[in-house]
Order: C-alpha cells, then structure tokens, then sequence
C-alpha cells in the first residue's frame, strides 16, 4: 500500500499551548481523490500561530472548523499537482496553493485549489500573509499619504507584510511592536519601520508608544489585541482608525483557552476623538486577491519589497516549528519545505 506522512494532532492540551508531544507524526494510507479532487503533492506549507485556536477548538462563526484529536493539522500549502480530472482545468507538474498543509500527499477539491502561474517570482510567496495585510491596509481602513500606522505583531507573518505595504502605500511613519529587542531592532534595520516597541520589556507598553508616536496614530493595524490595542487606543489622533485582523494576545496566552481574546478599552477617547474600531476577512473582498497578488509580484521584482520568512526544512521538523512561531523564535512566517 502506497504511503504518505502526516502530522495528526494526538490530543488537546488540557492546559496551555499545543507542544510536540500533542502532536504525532504518522504514515498513513496516500490519499485517494474523490470525484472532483486532485491529488497534490506538497512541497512547503505555513506553520501559523492561528493553530491554537483551531487546536484548541476554534472559535464559532470563523471561517476554519476545529482540528479535532486523530485528525491531521491544516494550514496553507503550495504544491504540485500529481493527478487531476480532465475537466477541472489543472495539469499534472501545475503549482496550485490550498488549505491542506501539515502532509505531504492531499486530496483537495479542484474548486479549492488555486493555480499560482507565475504571478509571483519564487511559488513559496503564495504563502506569505500579505494579502490579508493588503486588503486590511487598502480596504478594511485606507492608508493616506503621511498616516502614522502602527502594525501590532509587526514581526510576525502578516505584520513584517503590513508594515511594508503600508509603506507602499503611503504611510509617513510606522511603528511595529514585537516581543524582543533584538527583532525590535531587525523591524527598524530590515524592514523599514521607523521605530519599534517591545511587549513585555521593563518599560509599559503604553509609555514605550507614546514615545514612539509622540503625535498619536492615525491607523492601526491589530493583530495582538490585550494591553495593546489599549494602548494604541489612548494615542490615537482625532478621526483615526483602527483595523482588527488578529488576537495574538488571546490566541497565545498559556493561561488562557486561546479561543477568547479580551481587551480593555476606555471609551472616552473613541467617542471624543471619533476614532473607529473594524474587524476585517480579506473573505468579505475576494476582488483584492488578484489585485494583491499583481502588486506583490510588481513590487517583489522591482525590489521594493520582500517576503520575510524562515524555511524549515522537514516534515519531521515541523511540530517544532509549531512551538517556536508560538514562542516567538523567529521574524517573519515559518515554512516547512518538504524534499
Ligand atoms: N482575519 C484574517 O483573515 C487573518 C488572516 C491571517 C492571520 N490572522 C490572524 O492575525 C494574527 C497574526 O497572524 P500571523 O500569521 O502573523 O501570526 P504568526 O506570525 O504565526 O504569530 C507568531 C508571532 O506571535 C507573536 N506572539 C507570541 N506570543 C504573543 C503574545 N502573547 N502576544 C502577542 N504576540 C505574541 C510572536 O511575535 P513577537 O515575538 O514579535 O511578538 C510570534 O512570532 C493571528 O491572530 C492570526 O490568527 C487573521
């Protein structure tokens, strides 16, 4: 019988963050297509802090089920087609992107594979999180000519795309906040933010955004929620905006389900300063895809941006690469290349 391998989750943590030995590696049966699926052969997938959450028994409404004990991970995933049914448009040898991640074989309806052509110079950038950054950044809450932009997460896989784009497209100053100092550093000398602030440094969060943005934000991308979206709250300027894409801070946090993501807001100065507060799915603008994936490939080969991310390679190195994107061991997204 002809196998595959396959990370499964074994159990749910009963406390805490999803660690390797919540997780088993397995050979498993190849998949077999169904009517309408293609066989793909997976050669990179993301390993993306919003697993807790799915591990941990998701959250109702999103768009992503639970993953449940005995079943394998999900995630993004770009591979190559190995079989495919004479209608669905697709080739063998064809790269396609899809949600099947975290195995090396999948069998994935036709409909939800997208064929990535060569819009972008090197396929591994289909993964990067930069679409949701862009249309968050162009649609959720436009970016104007001059704004003061903070990205919360801006080290992580959307946040170092976000703080790049909105320099793109136009922002003046952005800030990034991440949780050391030495990635504090690489946000200012990499990827161009003009300043940084850290989470969990001797100074308070608060006091750290102040004097970054002495003349308050006027948007603020958040990925991170708690302490931090307070904090960017107190220093937002008259009519600014704040676009929610992510709860880091409730999704980590070892002390809590990492299903809830709850935050502390004082109201006055959203009603005395107008300042609105959004959540955003790049779902709700499918449009922007193919808009997105236009200028990412303009800009990658012009030069004027990049795709910040850590390969990794092997599939039986990926449950620790789980742990160490949930720790917050590298800058950029986590990729596993499967030989
Ligand atoms: N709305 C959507 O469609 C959409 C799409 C994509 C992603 N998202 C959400 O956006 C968020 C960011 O996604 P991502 O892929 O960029 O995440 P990610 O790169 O997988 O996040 C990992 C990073 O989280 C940071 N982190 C760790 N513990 C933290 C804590 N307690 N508080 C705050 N930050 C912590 C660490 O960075 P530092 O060490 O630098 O702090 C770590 O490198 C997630 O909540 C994700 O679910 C939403």
């Amino acid at each position: 019988m002809a196998t595959h391998r396959e990370i499964r989750l074994r159990t749910r943590p009963e406390h805490g963050l999803p660690a390797p030995e919540h997780l088993a590696l397995v050979h498993a049966a190849l998949p077999a297509p169904a009517a309408g699926e293609v066989l793909v052969r997976n050669r990179w997938f993301a390993v993306s802090a919003a697993l807790r959450t799915l591990i941990a028994g998701g959250v109702k409404g999103a768009p992503f089920p639970p993953v449940d004990p005995g079943s394998p991970l999900v995630g993004a995933a770009v591979g190559e087609i190995v079989s495919a049914p004479d209608d669905s448009g697709l080739r063998p040898g064809d790269l396609v992107s899809h949600w099947q991640g975290w195995r090396e074989y999948a069998a994935v309806s036709a409909a939800d594979c997208t064929p990535l052509g060569d819009s972008l110079p090197d396929p591994v950038a289909h993964l990067s999180q930069g679409w949701t950054a862009y249309g968050a950044l162009t649609r959720g809450a436009e970016v104007r000519a001059g704004d003061t932009v903070l990205i919360t997460g801006g080290a992580g896989a959307l946040g170092t795309m976000a703080g790049q784009i909105a320099r793109l497209l136009g922002a003046g100053r952005v800030i990034g906040s991440t949780g050391s100092p030495a990635k504090a550093e690489r946000l200012v000398a990499e990827l161009g933010y003009d300043a940084a602030v850290v989470r969990g440094a001797p100074t308070p969060f608060a006091a750290q955004l102040a004097e970054a943005a002495p003349d308050g934000l006027d948007l603020i991308l958040d990925t991170v929620g708690g302490e931090q979206l307070s904090a960017a709250v107190a220093v937002a300027r008259p009519g600014a905006r704040a676009v929610l894409v992510g709860a880091l801070s409730g999704q980590l946090d070892a002390d809590g389900p990492g299903t809830t993501a709850r935050v502390e807001l004082d109201s006055y100065p959203l009603i005395l300063k107008r300042v609105s507060l959004r959540g955003y799915s790049p779902l709700d603008h499918p449009e922007t895809e193919g808009e997105w994936r236009d200028r990412f490939g303009d800009w990658l080969r012009a030069g004027a941006i990049t795709f910040p991310h850590v390969r990794v390679v092997g599939m039986e190195r990926a449950a620790e690469a789980l742990r160490e994107v949930m720790e917050g061991r590298h800058l950029g997204a986590v990729v596993v290349e499967l030989s």
